[in-house]
């Protein structure tokens, strides 16, 4: 039977110590302070912003919040990224995704000073990221790799399969895990017999967007198996990307849905708002 990892319990803990930086930073220098900018009303998106703004609130982060209507126009929306750009009490900026049709994503993001980029979406952040040189950790995958090392599963020398290739989470992932020293396969949806690969895989990160994707018959006995999805059931319940109940039969790790990568991630955006005001106060001195 798999152990739990638990990112309800480490993210309150990386929490703790995100509060301990935010109290020192506001003493010595200012408030850390984070913007988030939501267009339009998509569901999903106001919960996982009205998130991000409590779990600032709770670490004491300053947290400002910018809703946009649906039909905001393209200027409208890069002029608010440079107003924000240029305020020197704002640290992090994070655009919320996905973006409402008509308004590009990609322009949003080049707008954002990579300084301020918390989401680490800039193609500056990006190009770090690639070569090892780490700004602002990607939210998610940073999260999964925290889970990993407080768990004291190591990826030196491991099989690692990613399932997925989004920019937000796939790609960045596998970068992480192969500067650790994983041997580190992405698949997708064109991948040949995906359960070859993931039948090898000694830590397998689930990021499709499909309920109960992953099945028991594609875990290799005692791997780590990492759930990014967020499904929401006809019933209201949230579902993961892996078939929790038999997986966690195989697994000698899993993550639940929810309660897993989920807390992580907000976790991590507070680590690298502090991240942003201590660059900020470095450069200032
Ligand atoms: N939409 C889904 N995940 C994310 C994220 O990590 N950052 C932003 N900005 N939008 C998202």
């Amino acid at each position: 039977m798999a152990i739990l990892m638990d990112g309800k319990a480490v993210s309150a803990a990386v929490r703790e110590e995100v509060a301990r930086e935010a109290a020192a930073l506001t003493e010595q220098y200012r408030q850390p302070c984070l913007a988030v900018i939501l267009v339009g009303d998509d569901p999903a998106s106001e919960v996982y912003v009205r998130n991000k703004h409590k779990a600032c609130e709770a670490c004491g982060i300053r947290s400002l919040q910018y809703h946009l209507p649906a039909d905001t126009d393209m200027p409208t929306l890069l002029a608010l990224v440079q107003k924000l750009n240029n305020d020197p009490t704002v640290d992090g900026i994070l655009c919320q995704l996905p973006l409402p049709q008509g308004l590009s994503e990609k322009e949003v993001i080049l707008a954002i000073d990579p300084k301020k980029d918390v989401d680490a979406f800039h193609p500056v952040n990006t190009g770090r990221i690639m070569s090892g040189d780490y700004g602002f950790l990607p939210c998610t995958p940073a999260g999964i790799m925290e889970l990993l090392h407080r768990y004291g599963v190591t990826v030196k020398g491991k099989n690692c399969v990613v399932i997925g290739r989004s920019n937000i989470v796939g790609k960045p992932m596998a970068m992480l895990l192969l500067n650790e020293s994983g041997t580190v396969s992405i698949c997708h949806s064109k991948t040949e017999d995906l359960a070859f690969h993931t039948r090898n895989a000694d830590i397998l990160v689930a990021a499709v967007g499909k309920p109960r994707f992953v099945t028991a018959d594609m875990v290799k006995d005692g791997a780590a198996v990492i759930d990014v999805g967020i499904n929401r059931m006809p019933n209201g319940k949230l579902c993961g990307d892996v078939d929790f109940e038999a997986v966690q039969q195989k697994a000698a790790y899993i993550t639940p849905v929810p309660g897993g990568v989920g807390p992580m991630t907000i976790a991590m955006l507070l680590k690298n708002t502090i991240t942003a005001t201590r660059n900020h106060w470095e450069e200032e001195k």
